[in-house]
């Protein structure tokens, strides 16, 4: 692998397909190699864009300015942080043959509409997930949950994250408004919504994967330490890491999740989002980038799940050591408004070996996430409660 200087004719250029958080500290791994990276979101401003070297606004929807775009900057790769992307664009790109989207085009197509990854997972691959069904219309997605899904249930649209549009359906009368939630908030209304059996897990995990080139040029899969995380209303609240579990369900996860990526390819780093009951594993989706739930790992690994993704993207080699328990909470905005201010930082950092990182983003929505506390500690246990005391004592407010 050679790599060239930023900001001269031979750099090595990557192309970052959404700038929020996750994007913000890819940035900064990759500049760590001396890579050149331009920063691309729909609005201006977004993190990632506070730390690239150049950075556009543009709809990442739309296929021919995603095209031209390319065109113009020539990127070696092309790093999507977000899903609603126009994927046959990218698709066209990566045939052209003179750059690399990661993990590959096939991947960021998969994984953008829930039926491509489910289908894959359970039906070709046959691993283990909650029982589903698809349904294009009322009738059809009533049908499949009296004929079998049964309740309580998850009505999601095909393409969405983050829970929109997404509800659990306890009893038959909460149906009705549920398909109407996924067919009126998808991202895109492929006319379609899945509808899954709820799984009674004891604790979900998102197991980091990596696919990384060895001294050898060959592909090897490495796992992280579990991540345990809790969701609330689709999006996470808390995560922690190592997640204790039995050595068979680690055993499973594992082949599960180099099951799925084996099947996906390309180099980078993988969430795989799974459900845990004793020793039992269930597969729930994947991300074919850095997780959410993974910022815990800006301090417990030797390597971020940021680094890993950089390392592996690059054909470096990678260590995915966890150097202690750790734990993060989210910090989210109680109000909508531009340009907010936070407060309480001091308190914050005075509670043990915590840190906190502020996104720096120019809006705040309603529980709009704004930062994260970190935490580490001899268990994730006391990491946990130390990184929601820490989030809770950040104030946002306008003045
Ligand atoms: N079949 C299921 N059984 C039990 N819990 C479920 C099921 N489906 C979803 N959930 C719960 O809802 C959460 C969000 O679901 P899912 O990951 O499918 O949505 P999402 O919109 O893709 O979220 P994100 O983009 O934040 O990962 C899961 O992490 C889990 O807590
Ligand atoms: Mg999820």
């Amino acid at each position: 692998m050679k790599l060239g200087t930023a900001l001269t004719p031979l750099a090595t250029k990557a192309l970052l397909l959404g700038s929020g958080e996750l994007g913000k500290e890819l940035v900064i791994s990759l500049q760590r190699f001396g890579v050149e990276v331009i920063a691309v979101d729909r609005y201006p401003n977004a993190p990632a864009h506070a730390v690239a070297h150049r950075s556009y606004v543009i709809d990442m929807t739309d296929g021919e300015a995603l095209k031209s775009l390319i065109a113009q900057e020539r990127p070696h790769f092309i790093i999507p942080e977000i899903e609603a992307l126009a994927t046959d664009a990218l698709a066209e790109i990566e045939a052209q043959g003179n750059c690399t989207v990661v993990p590959n085009a096939r991947a960021i197509q998969l994984t953008m509409n829930r039926e491509g990854i489910r289908t894959l997972a359970a039906e070709t691959l046959s691993i283990p997930t909650s029982p589903y069904a698809f349904a294009e219309s009322f009738e059809e997605l009533k049908t499949a949950v009296e004929n079998g899904i049964g309740y309580p249930c998850f009505v999601k649209p095909t393409m969405s994250s983050s829970g929109k549009g997404q509800s659990m359906v306890k009893t038959a009368d909460e149906l009705q408004a549920a398909w109407e939630y996924a067919k009126n908030s998808g991202r895109v209304d492929t006319g379609k919504v899945i509808v899954e059996g709820k799984i009674d897990f004891d604790f979900e995990i998102t197991l980091l994967t990596v696919r990384a080139l060895n001294s050898d040029g060959e592909v090897v899969t490495h796992f992280c330490e579990p991540i345990g995380h809790i969701q609330e209303n689709g999006d996470y609240r808390e995560s922690w890491q190592p997640q204790k579990m039995t050595e068979q369900a680690v055993a499973n996860s594992q082949q599960i999740a180099k099951k799925i990526t084996d099947a996906m390819g390309g180099l980078g780093l993988f969430g795989v989002e799974l459900f845990i009951c004793g020793d039992e594993v269930w597969f729930s989706e994947v991300s074919p980038r850095p997780h959410d739930t993974g910022m815990v790992t800006l301090l417990t690994q030797v390597q971020t799940e940021f680094d890993l993704h950089a390392r592996a993207i690059l054909g470096l080699p990678i260590n995915t050591q966890l150097k202690i328990a750790g734990a993060s909470a989210v910090i989210l905005s109680p109000i909508e408004a531009k340009g907010v201010i936070y407060q309480g930082l001091e308190q914050a950092l005075s509670v043990p070996h915590t840190d906190v990182r502020l996104f720096g983003k120019p809006e705040a929505f309603v529980n709009r996430r704004m930062g994260v506390a970190l935490a580490i500690a001899n268990s994730a246990d006391t990491a946990r409660k130390n990184a929601v005391q820490a989030a809770n004592l950040v104030v946002i407010t306008t003045s």
